[in-house]
Parts: C-alpha cells; structure tokens; sequence
C-alpha cells in the first residue's frame, strides 16, 4: 500500500517501473494474487459442468461486482460493474488489448478489427467506420427484406407440403442462422452463399471455421500453437483446409472487385447515388473508394472480420427473440400490432423502422438477456488502477500489466443493483427512466440521454447496458445488426405465430463466442390466422 502510495507521485517512466515493481511486490505477498481482490476459486467442473457464465454470475452475488477467478495457476479479474467497464473500455481504452481473444481468433481473423492490437486497429477503424454511413445502411434494407422474402418463400412452401395441415416443426436457430449467412455475405462482399436453399463446399467451410473458432473459444490449452499440430491432429487439418477455401473464395473476390472497378461506380458514390448501385457491399465501397493500392491481405482479414463478427452474433438475437417471445404470447400479439399497424401487408422500408419501436425493443431485450457475447476479454497493457465498485466497497484495485479480464456483461445484464426484475422479459423496461438510487458514479439509465438513438444503448444507461460494447471498440456493425434483426423478426411474425416445440427447460445452452442452443431451436410454426 505504500509502494502504490508514493508510486502516484513519480513520473512518467520512473513512474512506470514503480509501478511494476509494487506490482510485482504486492503480486509476490498475496502469493501472486492481485492483492486483497475477492477470490473465487474455481473448479474444472466450472468449465465444463454448464456455460461458464451462469458460475460467473453466481460469484458475482457472492464476491462482488470485481473479483478475481483463479483457475490453478491462472487468474482472471471479472468485473460486473459499469463504472468499471466504463473505465476499461471507454476511459482507459488505450491501455487494453484483446489478450486471450486476440490469441484465439488472430489465425482466423489475421489483423482484422476484433482481434487487432491497437496500433494496427487506430489505422484500420478509420478506413471501416465509414463504410457503414447512413445511405448504405438504407441500401442493405433492399439485402435484408429480401433474403429475409426467400426464407418465408421456403416456410410457405413447407407448409404447402406439410403432412399436418396447418403446421411445420422447424430449427428456427438453423433458419436464422442460414439467414444472417446470407444477409452477411451479400452486405459485406456481394457474394450470395444461397444457403437458405442450399449446401456449398464454402458454407460449410464458414460453418467449420466458426465451430474451430468456437471450439478454441472454450479451450483453455491452445493446442493448435504446438509445432505440427496443424498437420498432426486431424480437427486442425481440416480447420487449415476450411480456412483456405474461405480465404481463396474472399481472394476471388477482392480480385474480381479490383478488375470491376469503374469510375461511373465511384462517381454515384461521391455523388452519394448510393440506391442506384448494383453492389452495394462494404468491398466495392473500401475498393472503389481507396483504389487499387488498398492492401489485398488486410482486406481480405476485414473481411473475414465481419463475415464471423456480423453472423452469428445476428442469428442469435433472432434464436433468443423468438425464444422469449414464444413464452410471451400477449408480447407477441402486441409486437404484431405493431407490425400489422406499420407495415400491413407491404413491404418494409428503410422508413418503416424507426415506427417498429417494439421489435427494436424485443431485439435489445432478447440482447440484454442472452448478451452476444456474454464476456468481452481485455489484457491490461500497462498497469492500471481500477475505479471503485458501484457499491463503494473498496476504493479500487491496482492490476498489474497482462492482467487477464472478463467483463460480465451478463452480469451487467442481469444485476439486480441495476433492473427491475432483471430475469424477466420486458422489452417496456426501455421506456422508464431509472434513477441512480444512489449509486455512487453511476447515472442512472434515462432513454433521453441519447435521443433519436436507434436502440437504448450504452449512453442512456451509463455502461449497466452494453448490447454492443462501448468506447473505441464498441461493434461497428450495430446499427446494421438492428436493422437486419429488427427487419427479419418483423417479417416473420408479420406472416406467422410461432410456438416452442418442447418446454423451454428443454432448450439447453451452450455457449462459445455467443450463446446459442444444444440441440436446436424446434419451433411449431403456423400462418397467422388474426392476420388483416
Ligand atoms: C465488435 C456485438 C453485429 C462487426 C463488437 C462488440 C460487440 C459486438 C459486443 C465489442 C467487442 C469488444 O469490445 O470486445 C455484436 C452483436 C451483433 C453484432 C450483438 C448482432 C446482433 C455485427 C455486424 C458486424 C459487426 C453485423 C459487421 C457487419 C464488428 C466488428 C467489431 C465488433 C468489426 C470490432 C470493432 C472494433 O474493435 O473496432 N460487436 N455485433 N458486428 N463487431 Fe459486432
């Protein structure tokens, strides 16, 4: 305590070795551990008895809202509590990578924005960002109804055929995910994967790299780094031969968005004629816009970025929508209201979705219960002192460099310091503004706060409320990923009622980088006989 005392009054460097050498020291006394933090211990069983989260979530009651989890030899902090995410991942952004994420995805993902250290990632944000401006968002919802048109075509098609009049049993996960495939190839790269309809040997590629990525995701040797192992072991190699097909395909691509270039092309997008283009996508904008000298690899890793980052995570919301809608059934004749309301029987317009107020709502509230991902990972850089708890337990905690943390925002989610009921599913909790009760550096959640704002969203809730990060880092694709669930979840229920095939104790959860299902969403789907 007195070493980090008088630490505090050195400079820069002298300060720096301080301030690794208290570190060291306090590390040393407390038997390595990160002073006098709460620990929970935890067992193997923790890792593959249920989703680490819910064990994560229970310690948090026990331990408080910044503890740290001690696995052997290995320690993480895990912090439930929004002052301190704020610090991490707005305040101090800077002096945090992506740590374990980064070791897992860098062989997927190369540079790309998610795994990328910072210097690579201050360079790259700056070329990505702009690509998702307003008027190509307002062309990607032509990619979204549509994609989502040929879904409800096949749900149709299957009732047409259906052996029980009147119903089908579907995986609606699987559906979703067959979706968000699509809508992602086409608004990322203009490349239709059709996989709706159809099997190819670079979808199941993309469904193997993600499982590898999942897989490594939840496993804590990295085995695939030992010498060889790409060539020994046979998951690897398959995963090697999954990775060249995606990769050649994206290559094809980028090549063949090079040779196309037109200046016609370039001209409607200066001139900002962006619904009069053919191709739409994110390539032909980073093509078109920087010219031949944008740097193939690069490309090819953002790319690959936004093909995982933008596909799952998407298909999930929608899997957990449903999930909580079909347990809800007055919120999902309300939420047809709506639609019925706004769109009757036309088409969805880019218009249309700020008046699909409710869907967005059901959209965030399905993320605020089932947070895609559960656990955002950061390494600290450099040492840093963590702000105090929101319950002014302790007045803070130093952590060393190459602390390893998971913040909870699962926890964050479902705290009871910060909801009403935080297990419950109530898209409405949007509307009410919450005070602060007190909580010392938190300001309360106040949908004001950000107006015009397409989703409540990490401002109006001061950081107890991350459906897509915040800070720096916070997801570029958000607003597409609200579009595109707000969109697909409102054609669906324009159309159909859905109802869960089994209870919803049976639908078990699993969780890598996202949360999903075990064994599927099975779903009971009939046409809306309400419908006007
Ligand atoms: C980052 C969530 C859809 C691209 C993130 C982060 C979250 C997130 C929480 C922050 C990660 C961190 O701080 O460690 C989601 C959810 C989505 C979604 C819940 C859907 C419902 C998308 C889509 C795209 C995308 C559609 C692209 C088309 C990215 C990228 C990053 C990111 C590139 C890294 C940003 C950076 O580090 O600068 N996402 N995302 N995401 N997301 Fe999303």
């Amino acid at each position: 305590r007195f070493i980090c005392q008088s630490t505090r009054t050195e400079k820069s460097k002298t300060r720096n070795l301080m301030d690794n050498a208290s570190n060291l020291l306090t590390n040393f006394l407390s038997g390595g551990s990160l002073g006098s933090m709460p620990t929970a211990e935890g067992a193997v069983s923790d890792l593959f008895g249920r989703p680490l989260f819910f064990s994560l979530y229970d310690w948090f009651l026990e331990h408080g809202s910044v503890y740290k989890l001690a696995f052997g030899p290995k320690a993480f902090v895990v912090v439930s509590d929004p002052i301190v995410a704020r610090h991490i991942l707005r305040e101090n952004a800077f002096s945090y990578d992506k740590g374990v994420l980064a070791e897992i995805l860098e062989p997927i993902m190369g540079k790309g924005l998610i795994p990328a250290d910072v210097d690579t990632w201050k360079q790259r944000r700056r070329v990505i960002a702009p690509g998702f401006h307003a008027l190509y968002l307002e062309a990607m919802v032509r990619v979204f109804t549509d994609c989502t048109e040929r879904t409800m075509l096949k749900f149709e098609k299957l009732l047409e055929d259906a052996h029980v009049q009147g119903t089908i049993e579907l995986d609606l996960e699987a559906e979703f995910s067959s979706l968000a495939l699509d809508i992602i190839g086409l608004g990322v790269f203009n490349y239709d994967f059709g996989s709706i309809t159809k099997e190819s040997p670079v979808i199941k590629a993309v469904y193997g790299t993600l499982f590898e990525a999942e897989h490594r995701s939840t496993f804590y040797i990295p085995y695939w780094k030992f010498p060889l192992a790409s060539w020994i072991v046979p998951r690897q190699r398959k995963f090697q031969y999954d990775l060249k097909v995606i990769n050649d395909c994206l290559d094809r691509l980028i090549k063949n968005a090079k040779e196309t270039r037109q200046e016609t092309d370039v001209e409607k997008l200066q001139q900002r004629d962006y619904l009069n283009l053919k191709d739409a996508s994110l390539l032909r904008f980073f093509v078109d816009m920087r010219g031949a000298d944008v740097d193939d690899r690069q490309l090819r890793d953002d790319l690959m970025t936004m093909l995982i980052a933008g596909h799952e995570t998407t298909a999930a919301v929608l899997t957990w929508s449903i999930f909580l809608l079909a347990q809800n059934p007055s919120k999902m004749k309300k939420a047809q209201a709506e639609i019925d309301a706004v769109i009757a029987k036309g088409r969805i317009t880019f218009d249309c979705i700020k008046s699909l107020e409710y869907i967005r709502l059901i959209v965030v509230e399905s993320l605020r219960l089932y947070p895609q991902p559960p656990l955002l990972i950061r390494r600290t850089l450099k040492s840093d002192k963590l702000p105090g708890g929101h319950m002014g337990e302790t007045d803070g905690y130093q952590i060393p460099k190459g602390t390893d943390i998971f913040i909870s925002v699962y926890n964050l989610h479902r705290s009871p310091y910060f909801w009403d009921k935080p297990d419950e599913f109530e898209p409405e909790r949007f509307l009410v503004p919450k005070k602060s009760e007190g909580i010392e550096g938190w300001d309360g959640f106040d949908p004001s706060r950000s107006p015009g704002a397409l989703y409540p969203n990490e401002i109006i809730s001061d950081f107890a409320f991350l459906p897509f990060g915040g800070g720096p880092r916070k997801c570029v694709g958000d607003q597409f990923a609200v579009m595109e669930s707000t969109i697909a979840l409102a054609m669906l229920l324009q159309k159909f009622d859905v109802e869960l095939k089994g209870s919803p104790d049976s639908v078990e959860l699993v969780t890598g980088a996202t949360i999903h299902t075990k064994n599927g969403l099975w779903c009971k789907l009939r046409k809306r006989a309400d419908v006007k």
